[in-house]
């Protein structure tokens, strides 16, 4: 078996994706036909939607040796902070786990590992509500950020985040100080490359610094999702691409409070115009 590793994560963060029995077959064949091994993280094992079911990779014919599943107590049980996660594998991978394990991070607090345990053990009523409880708030806000102009291109079935299109009538449909360096005339690829997507990333900063400082909503940009394959490559296409795809998503995350979630929307509305979109200034635009 090759030390080469495929890494995986289902629920996924940021769009909530669940990947089907048929889609991990395509990464489980991947693994088998180059022997090598795969690390999935699935701390959103728990958390899905409208009856769709997280399926591990370590199912798939021959994966159960080659999987290292990873997942941790933070989402299920909302203790993000503790850092109580853990690794499953075969024994021969389990015992090398162990052993770098304890040299890199010693071990996690005690009692935090006591308590872990005992959520460990909660009944599938727990599991279900969870679900419940995530599903409507979803719902919620979906309802909430469609009813203003964001779109929501992929329903989350899983995790507790949306991938969140910008409004239409977002002033970063018109990206003028970067398209001003796009020039193909330009040789110069950290002009018309680097630059464009550095000010794509600044231009989403600001569109989220006017969402945290004018509704009191925290969003983070999508930029940091993507692929920073185009960045390094200098055709026309990649560079579209970067300008097409990174710099009109964001993403919300509503695992919060529903008293939170309601200060939100009354945040937000504040700012919607007659039209009933959410009407925030141009993010380019320094205040007065
Ligand atoms: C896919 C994924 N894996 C792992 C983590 C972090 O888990 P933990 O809090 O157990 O370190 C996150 C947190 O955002 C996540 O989204």
């Amino acid at each position: 078996m090759h030390l080469l590793t495929v890494e995986w994560h289902s629920p996924q963060n940021p769009t909530g994706k669940v990947f089907t029995w048929n889609e991990l077959e395509i990464i489980a064949e991947a693994c088998r036909s180059r022997d090598c091994l795969a690390v999935t993280d699935e701390v959103y094992e728990h958390i899905t939607y409208d009856n769709v079911k997280h399926v591990t990779l370590s199912l798939l014919p021959g994966m159960q040796q080659r999987t290292i599943i990873t997942s941790s107590v933070s989402k299920t049980f909302g203790v993000t902070g503790w850092r109580i996660g853990w690794a499953i594998a075969n024994p021969i991978v389990a015992s090398a786990i162990r052993n770098i394990h304890v040299k890199l991070t010693d071990s996690a607090p005690a009692p935090f590992q006591e308590a872990a345990l005992t959520a460990l053990s909660s009944g599938p009523d727990y599991f279900e509500s969870l679900r419940r409880d995530y599903e409507s708030k979803r719902d919620y806000s979906i309802q909430l950020l469609t009813g203003i102009g964001f779109q929501i291109r992929f329903k989350p079935q899983g995790s507790f985040f949306l991938f969140a299109e910008l409004p239409e009538s977002s002033p970063l449909s018109d990206v003028g100080a970067s398209l001003a360096l796009t020039d193909p005339k330009t040789k110069v690829a950290f002009l018309t490359l680097i630059i464009p997507c550095l000010l794509v990333l600044m231009v989403q900063v600001e569109y989220v610094k006017h969402l945290i400082e004018q509704a009191g909503v925290v969003a983070v940009p999508g930029r940091g999702f993507f692929h920073f394959n185009s960045v390094s490559s200098e055709s026309e296409e990649s560079l579209s691409a970067c300008h097409d795809y990174q710099k009109r998503y964001i993403r919300f995350a509503f695992c919060k409070s529903s008293a939170t979630l309601e200060a939100a929307a009354q945040g937000l509305s504040e700012l919607v115009d007659t039209k009933g979109c959410l009407n925030l200034p141009p993010p380019c635009k320094t205040d007065t």
